[in-house]
Order: structure tokens, then C-alpha cells, then sequence
């Protein structure tokens, strides 16, 4: 039986599924917007949708709000004004709530983004990918290098303080010389957060189906190694798989996913998960996809393609899943408060994992070691179930 004393904190994503066009390797619930964006029928499904889900999380503080895509800089300020009224309306915001839109430079506008900071949205999370114009059009992007710079400028220009920059590496037409030049640029643009991922061909997407050439995975390694001592010489530190942040700039929105914190998911293909004190039990709950049923069925029982409570043979490795990416690891007390179980539950995998040289642990902190972090998956893999 669970035993949850008290809730974890609150989170709120927001999807908004349309792109100008769909990039070759992305596997998100993204679509290429028609003609003409139906901004105000989804936000109305949003708000629906969303009042459809207050019941089950009543008297409870959002602590922060991202909205991603997709492309959510193609939606007006207007259309986000509307969204918040009726958010404020419906559940309490923390007055230090994180709010963060994603937006794409091919997307992006100071006066737009401008009215976007008036609001109250207080981060940004840019698609840059790279700053190598051969690289963004192998990538399908829709921008080039200038327009990235540009994006980033007019960020700081009309007064956000906080945003991040998604890089991508291991890319076509990538070389050591352009993977070094991507991240010293983007270091320089001085952003709080950088997202630096590598380029990964996922199952559903064009770039899988035809694969494009790419630089050998060996030097690839090396040159992620070498940006990564480059991020944390300018003062971006890891602290997760894929983050690096100044200090006090981690990602306050993503890090209450990696601690196994609460979220309501809203708009089409969104995930939530959440704690019931009342049942003791913890629910998963995702979204139809596709924006058209999404919008036709947003309010009813029908919106909801999946729910799925998880059980307790599955909690410690969903736990772990998430966690474990954290480079510093999690106290060892969150387990408890956020999983309803004893940290001895999944002392098996725990004590396997030391022995391996993989995690160490003690009684106020659970951490990846270094080979950890390295053989992430096979360190995760210890806590499936039977
Ligand atoms: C949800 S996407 C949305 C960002 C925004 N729509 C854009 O592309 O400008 C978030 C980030 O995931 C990363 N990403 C998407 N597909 C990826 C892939 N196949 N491999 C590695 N990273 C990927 C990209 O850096 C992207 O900016
Ligand atoms: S713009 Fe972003 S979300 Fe849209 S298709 Fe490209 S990577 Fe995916």
C-alpha cells in the first residue's frame, strides 16, 4: 500500500502541435500548420480541457508552467492573454511561477515577444540547433544563423533574463570545427540555460526512414566531451543528461519532472501524472493527438486516449527513469515523499548498483557515479521490475 503523507509540488504543461513545417528527424506531436492557425478553437479546447482536469487536483499551487510544442511562438500574445485569464481563474499560481514558452527563430518577433514578457511569461526556450547554415538546412530548419542571432538579441533586447538555447550536435555536414563553433557562439549570446543534445534518428520520423549522412559517432564523442569542458569553463554546469545552467537557472519546470513531481498535461498528446492523496495512487493520462479530435473531443471523457494508474512493481524504476538523470542525484528522502513507499523498496537494485560502481548513496543523497552518468541505461535497466 502507498502512503503518501503530503503531494508533490504542481507543474502545468501546455502543447500546442502546429509547426510552419515538420523537421525531417523530430518525433513530437507536431503538425504542419494549415493556412490558417485555428488559435482561438484551441484555446477554447485548452480551457476546456483544463477544467475538465481540476478536480483532480483541488486546492492545489501550479509552481510552473511550460508551454512547448510543437511551435507555441506561432499562437499571438493575444491568443496567451486568454489562456492565462482563465488559468488564473481556475487554480492558484505561485506568484514565482516559472512560465516558459518555446519558440522558434523562424518565428520570432520583438514586438510579439515583447507582449509574450508582459504577460508574465518570464522564460524562453529557443530552437537553435546550430548556428551552421548547411547543417540547419540539412535539418529542414526554417531559419538560418542569422536569424537564430537575431532571435537571441531581440530576447535580451526586450528583457528576458532567462532563456534557454537548444543545440543539437552529432549533426550532417557537422565537423569539429562547427560543433566547437555552435557552442562558443552560443556561449557568447549569454543565455542562463543550454539544452545540448545529440542528434538521435527516432522510429516515425523522414530522417529514420532515409537516414542522412552523419559524422562518425567516435569523434563525435570526443567533440561532445570538449564542448562540455567548454560549457562548464564559461560557467554552465551539467546537472542533468542534456542541461547545463548558470547558477540558480536550472530548469525549475523540467526539474519537477525529474523528481518525479506532479503535472497536469493540456492540448493535444500532452502527458500529466498525479498524485491522489484520497486513493493513494498515482495516474498517468495522456491526450488524443491529433488537433482536430483533440479540439472536437476537448471537455469530454473522449479526450482522454490513455489512463493507466502505475503499480507498485513499476513505481521505483519510474522513479529512478527520472532521477537518475540528475547529475547530482535527488535526496534520498524525495523518494519517500514523492513515490508513498520506503526508500527500501527497491533496496535490491540500490545495493546492485553500488557494487557495480554505478551509484552511490547515503542516507541524505542517492547518486549516479560517473560510470553512472556514462552507462546511464544500464544503471536504469537494475530497477525494472521482476
Ligand atoms: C520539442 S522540441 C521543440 C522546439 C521548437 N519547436 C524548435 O524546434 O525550435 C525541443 C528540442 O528537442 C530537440 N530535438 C528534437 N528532436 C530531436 C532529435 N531527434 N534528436 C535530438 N534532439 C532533438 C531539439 O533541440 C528541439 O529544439
Ligand atoms: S519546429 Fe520543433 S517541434 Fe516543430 S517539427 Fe521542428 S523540431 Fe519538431
Amino acid at each position: 500500500m502507498f502512503n503518501f503523507t503530503a503531494l508533490p509540488p504542481l507543474s502545468l504543461y501546455i502543447h500546442v502541435p502546429w509547426c510552419v513545417r515538420k523537421c525531417p528527424y523530430c518525433d513530437f506531436n507536431s503538425h504542419k500548420s494549415p493556412d490558417k492557425l485555428p488559435e482561438d478553437t484551441y484555446i477554447d479546447a485548452i480551457i476546456r480541457d483544463l477544467e475538465q482536469e481540476i478536480p483532480s487536483v483541488w486546492g492545489r499551487t501550479v509552481q510552473s508552467i511550460f508551454i512547448g510544442g510543437g511551435t507555441p511562438s506561432l499562437f499571438s500574445a493575444e491568443a496567451y492573454d486568454r489562456l492565462f485569464s482563465s488559468i488564473r481563474a481556475l487554480i492558484p499560481l505561485s506568484p514565482h511561477a516559472e512560465i516558459t514558452l518555446e519558440a522558434n527563430p523562424g518565428t520570432f518577433e520583438a514586438q510579439r515577444s515583447a507582449d509574450y514578457r508582459d504577460l508574465g511569461i518570464n522564460r524562453l526556450s529557443i530552437g537553435i540547433q546550430s548556428f551552421n547554415d548547411q547543417s540547419l538546412a540539412a535539418l529542414g530548419r526554417i531559419h538560418d544563423s542569422k536569424q537564430a542571432i537575431k532571435a537571441v538579441e531581440t530576447a535580451h533586447k526586450v528583457g528576458f533574463d532567462n532563456f534557454n538555447l537548444d543545440l543539437m550536435f552529432g549533426l550532417p555536414h557537422q565537423t569539429e570545427k562547427t560543433a566547437r563553433i555552435d557552442v562558443t557562439t552560443a556561449i557568447a549570446l549569454e543565455p542562463s540555460h543550454i539544452s545540448y543534445y545529440q542528434l538521435t534518428l527516432e522510429p516515425n520520423t523522414l530522417f529514420y526512414q532515409h537516414p542522412p549522412t552523419l559524422p562518425d559517432e567516435d569523434p563525435i564523442i570526443d567533440w561532445q566531451i570538449a564542448n562540455q569542458q567548454r560549457l562548464a569553463e564559461a560557467g554552465y554546469r551539467q546537472y542533468e543528461v542534456s542541461a547545463y545552467a548558470r547558477k540558480n537557472k536550472q530548469s525549475q519546470h523540467n526539474l519537477n519532472y525529474w523528481h518525479f513531481g506532479d503535472y497536469l498535461g493540456i492540448g493535444a498528446g500532452a502527458h500529466g501524472k498525479i498524485t491522489d492523496a484520497a486513493k493513494q495512487s498515482i495516474t498517468r493520462r495522456s491526450k488524443q493527438k491529433q488537433p482536430q479530435t483533440y479540439m472536437d473531443t476537448a471537455g469530454t471523457s473522449t479526450v482522454i486516449l490513455s489512463e493507466d494508474i502505475i503499480s507498485k512493481s513499476d513505481i521505483g524504476f519510474e522513479f529512478m527513469l527520472n532521477a537518475l538523470r540528475l547529475t547530482d542525484g535527488f535526496p534520498t528522502p524525495l523518494f519517500y515523499q514523492h513515490v508513498g513507499l520506503p526508500i527500501s523498496h527497491i533496496n535490491q537494485a540500490l545495493e546492485q548498483a553500488e557494487q557495480q560502481g554505478l551509484l552511490e548513496r547515503n542516507i541524505h543523497l542517492i547518486r549516479p557515479t560517473e560510470k553512472g552518468q556514462r552507462y546511464l541505461n544500464v544503471l536504469i535497466e537494475l530497477f525494472l521490475p521482476e
